[in-house]
């Protein structure tokens, strides 16, 4: 049985203390969903320690957006990964498209990060999908073959056993346009057969999330395909309730 996951990524937004307040309210409300999904948040570095705290207790896991490519020392402005898993993380989201687009991210520099997060115990959220062009040209598949390919395969078996991955497709990402169930399930189940060409029987284990425009009113349909185990989700996880009712999706 593969692990169900609803991970909620706040991006750059809430100060401090509205985060302390959202993942309150997470928490508060977490005994209506299925003890059977596993909550992720994951807010700005500004905020995991409050918010960590704000977690205790819970069983909701935290995760960081990202993390330094270097383990420490001269590197102005960046955020090791041993700096976030001492707050607590247990996951951090790598590759994001956002990070890819606005920040140069290639997988070269996500092959280093992504050995920063195993090095600290971090599960790595690997994120992957195509642009509107490239799934207009029906490149999409390729896309994410390479994004794949290019770093997950550098992983060892160990580490593979240690990874969520999550397809989002960038046209769908705070666009409001979702992917439908069926077209997120064509291609997590041709991102699990490219896992299983390196992976093997441990393919089937891995979680691949669905990530753009998830809400509340689409993931029950999105989260009943066979591939698809939860969500990672913008804009719906700041709101506690949208949360909370995606993470129900799994119980129709
Ligand atoms: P969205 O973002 O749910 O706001 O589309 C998802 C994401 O980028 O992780």
């Amino acid at each position: 049985m593969r692990k169900k996951i609803v991970a909620g990524n706040w991006k750059m937004n809430t100060l401090p203390a509205e985060g302390v307040e959202l993942a309150k309210g997470v928490v508060a409300g977490r005994g209506e969903v299925c003890s059977c999904v596993n909550f992720i948040v994951c807010p700005p570095f500004t905020h995991l320690s409050m918010v960590a705290e704000a977690l205790k207790g819970s069983d909701i896991e935290l995760g960081a957006q990202n993390c330094a490519a270097e383990a420490k020392g001269a590197y102005t402005g960046e955020v090791a990964a041993s700096m976030i898993a001492a707050l607590g993380c247990k996951y951090v989201i790598l590759g994001h498209s956002e990070r890819r687009q606005y920040y140069g991210e290639t997988s070269a520099t996500l092959n280093k990060k992504m050995e920063q997060a195993y090095a600290n115990n971090l599960t790595p959220i690997y994120c992957v999908g195509e642009n509107l062009e490239e799934r207009e040209a029906g490149k999409h598949f390729d896309v994410v073959k390479a994004q794949i390919e290019e770093v997950v395969y550098n992983l060892t078996e160990e580490q593979f056993k240690n990874l969520v991955i999550a397809y989002e497709p960038v046209w769908a990402i705070g666009t409001g346009k979702t992917a439908t169930a069926d077209q997120a399930q064509e291609i997590h189940a041709y991102i699990r057969k490219v896992l299983a060409e390196k992976f093997g029987a441990a393919a089937a284990e891995c979680p691949i999330l669905y990530g753009g425009s998830c809400k509340p009113a689409n993931a029950a349909e999105i989260f009943a395909k066979e591939d698809v185990d939860g969500g990672l989700i913008g804009g719906a996880a700041l709101k506690a309730a949208d949360f909370l009712a995606i993470g129900k999706g799994f119980q129709k």
